[in-house]
């Protein structure tokens, strides 16, 4: 067996070499094998399989001491609260036979107590070390509760906003989900492990976000070209930063459920790339297997996750219950399962956990809400924001406002400014923008909430409108609650809910300038919004601090630099819409649309291209899209060659120009497209970015790298490898704009 091979090549590589130096990919040393191959040798079968259960706490801790003394139990989910976790270790470490601490979990998503932007926010910011710098802080607060694992990041590609989830992870593109995916492994984790590291969980493996019409769970078909090109590379970047554990998803691909995936888990992650740290399930993935109807019983699929890979069971009680039997039958071997508990005793083992089982529990408060977590917070929520439009009203000039209408349903929504994973977020301490306004502008705001929540209806908004009237601008704060995305929270219709766009369209008829900002878990269909304001912020949903960090960039303290990390559409049919898509035989040419076509028109008079009649082939914004409130010329691009080796660096310099009169960032995106394949390929694809930040007038000329070696896929014989030819490149500050240069790969 390929899996066997590997550890068994892995523990020989940590004999040889010298003492200290890692050798596997979750960064555990030579001398940590040993132990973890001592420590093997002296536990019974029943022992091993307790390693590999999961269950879920958050209660009584009596109700699992039982269990946890008989080790039963290799790890806990949902437990915060560092006594109980401490009375946890205790049990485990003391009245356990073997004392082996347990892995305390949680869904530490974009933030612990201190609630970072949703992580398509964060995406936005195309900010990799200000992310990294979030995780660390997230891990800094929840490890001071005693939770060593997170099930965080999530990489799964999502290009259809329908789905509920796109707001958990960095949205369409591969490359900024791989760049986002090693930020968030080494924030949680840490550079070197300590105390404080967080073991990561990169999940859902594999293709989860590609469920077919948005529909959470749905199955996904998709082939090993798409899987390998697109959706696994973000995986195997965080695998090689170092992820030390996995979640497979809920999904099937093409009729295999990934619990049960051979082909993904033991083939591909194990295999191909050596993953050695920890796989777990999705919440019962292993016995929803039973309800895809691919194993008969709890026992059938507890033995197909064995031997895809899986190490430990979330929920299900498949091994608990069964593998001990399936051992004894000969069903399952048990050198299948002494690989299982090598891996789940690696990361307990390179996280210190039998060192230092307990939290200092007096200490954990003083973490939480720490001054330098909020600023960046608060730092994270401005980069995020996306100016999708603004005729001249922004900046507000602070000394000129003497009276502001506040309204809408999200301007003062403590819980759902939080957005969808913020299991620990308090609504206490968020400062919604109701607030940060009333106290940045005593006695000056006027606040009519006009709707109390996002998909009120109301007939009439004489109240707010009045004093719209009376306000020298209206600020309206739209979007979506928090419970409208996230886990199994699908929308088929993405335009703003309940009575908003009513509303926004009372104010702009109230004559007065009209700024809309939409906080929400998804890029919402906002077409018919657009020119009922004179601008518009896309916030997604922002966090703790999202009140200051609005305001800032209101009035222009902060300046807006966020980028589309997906696709905005003008109507929810475009789904799924994303700007790498591949050249089709008849793209589209700007051909006759619905108002063009005559009555009894002939069948083949409107240029057979592919586009909607309706809505054109075009979206309401691109990918990496987003305005400043100064403007970026961009000038003499040029590439160090014409023609590249496969080991080659391409350079690529230019001159950016803040040509405005204000300071600015803006990110510098730089795209490829290679020309003809042994496939087809994608008209754009990403290759490098950079903030750049530029005072007003200032130039830069900067440099930019794409290794040759990332123009590589798996093409027509199913090898990874860069196919010579021509190819065009874009630098750019949006994935629609810029003209290319053409170079070529020998
Ligand atoms: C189910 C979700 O799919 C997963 O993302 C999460 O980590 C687990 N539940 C645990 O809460």
């Amino acid at each position: 067996m390929k899996h066997s091979r590997i550890l068994i090549l892995a523990v020989l590589a940590a004999v040889v070499s010298c003492q200290g130096r890692k050798t596997t990919t979750v960064g555990s040393t030579p001398e940590t094998e040993q132990r973890i191959e001592r420590l093997l040798s002296r536990m019974t079968l029943a022992e091993k399989i307790g390693q590999m259960n999961q269950l879920s706490g958050g209660g009584d801790v009596a109700n699992y001491a039982e269990a946890i003394r008989n080790g039963q139990v290799g790890s806990i989910l949902n437990e915060v609260d560092p006594q109980k976790v401490n009375e946890f270790q205790r049990i485990s470490v003391e009245e356990s036979r073997l004392g082996i601490p347990l892995l305390i979990a949680r869904d530490v998503i974009h933030g612990f107590h201190t609630v970072f932007p949703i992580p398509l926010g964060l995406a936005a910011t195309f900010d990799p070390d200000l992310v990294e710098q979030g995780a660390r802080m997230a891990a800094l607060e929840a490890t001071a509760q005693g939770v060593r694992w997170t099930f965080s990041p999530m990489l799964d590609i999502a290009r259809d906003p329908r789905w509920g989830r796109i707001a958990e992870g960095s949205g369409e593109d591969t490359y900024l989900d791989a760049r986002m995916a090693e930020a968030m492994v080494y924030g949680y984790q840490g550079r070197q492990p300590d105390t404080t590291s967080m073991a990561a969980c990169i999940k859902h493996f594999v293709g989860y976000g590609a469920a077919e019409g948005g529909r959470d769970y749905n199955s996904t078909f998709l082939t090993e070209r798409q899987l390998r090109n697109v959706y696994l590379p973000p995986f195997q970047a965080a695998v090689e930063a170092g992820a030390m554990t996995l979640m497979t998803s809920f999904n099937d691909n093409d009729g295999v459920p990934s619990t049960g995936n051979t082909f993904v888990v033991k083939d591909i992650l194990r295999g191909e790339w050596g993953f050695d740290g920890l796989v777990v399930t999705d919440w019962n993935s292993m016995g929803e297997m039973i309800v895809h109807g691919f194993g008969t019983d709890r026992k059938d699929v507890a033995r197909k996750a064995l031997e895809a890979g899986v190490d430990m069971d979330m929920m299900t009680y498949g091994f608990l219950s069964h593998l001990e039997e399936l051992v004894k039958t000969g069903a399952v071997k048990e050198a299948a399962i002494d690989d299982a508990v090598r891996n789940i005793l690696r990361v307990k083992f390179v996280l210190g956990l039998f060192e230092h089982p307990y939290v200092d529990a007096g200490k954990a408060a003083a973490v939480q809400y720490a001054p330098d977590h909020l600023a960046a917070a608060q730092r994270s929520a401005e980069e995020s924001a996306i100016l999708l439009k603004n005729d001249g009203v922004l900046p507000l000039k602070a000394d000129a406002v003497r009276s502001i209408l506040v309204t809408g349903p999200m301007a003062d929504a403590p819980h759902d400014q939080l957005g969808t994973w913020a299991f620990d977020g308090e609504k206490s301490h968020t400062v919604t923008p109701l607030k940060a306004l009333q106290e940045r502008f005593p006695g000056k705001v006027t606040y009519v909430p006009g709707l109390r929540y996002s998909r009120e209806k109301r007939d009439s908004f004489q109240d707010v409108v009045a004093a719209a009237r009376r306000a020298d601008v209206v600020l309206v704060f739209l979007g979506e609650e928090a419970i409208l995305s996230g886990e199994a929270h699908a929308l088929a219709d993405l335009n703003m809910k309940g009575s908003q766009s009513e509303l926004l369209a009372a104010l702009k008829a109230a004559g007065k300038p009209v700024v809309a900002t939409v906080m929400a878990g998804r890029p919402l269909t906002i077409e018919r919004d657009l020119p009922n304001c004179n601008a518009m912020l896309y916030a997604f949903h922002p966090g703790t601090m999202g009140g200051p960090a609005l305001t800032n960039l209101l009035f222009g303290d902060v300046n807006p630099s966020g980028k589309t990390p997906i696709t905005f559409l003008r109507t929810v049919g475009q789904a799924p819409l994303y700007y790498s898509h591949n050249m089709t035989g008849r793209p589209y040419n700007g051909e006759t649309l619905l108002d063009d076509i005559g009555m009894e028109a002939g069948q083949t008079s409107l240029g057979n291209t592919s586009y909607y009649l309706d809505y054109g082939a075009y979206p309401l914004f691109p990918f990496g899209y987003g305005l400043s409130y100064t403007q970026f010329a961009y000038s003499g691009i040029t590439l160090d060659k014409a023609v590249y080796g496969p080991e080659d660096e391409i350079r690529v310099s230019l001159t950016l120009a803040n040509t405005g009169d204000c300071d600015g960032t803006e990110v510098v995106q730089v795209y490829i497209r290679d020309l003809v394949g042994s496939i087809t390929r994608p008209v754009k694809e990403l290759k490098a970015f950079q903030r750049v930040t530029l005072k007003a007038g200032e130039s830069r000329n900067l440099t930019l790298t794409v290794p040759v070696s990332d123009l590589a896929f798996y093409g027509l014989d199913g090898v990874k490898k860069v196919e010579s030819g021509d190819f065009q490149l874009w630098v750019a500050g949006d994935s629609a704009s810029g003209d290319p240069v053409s170079f070529q790969v020998e």
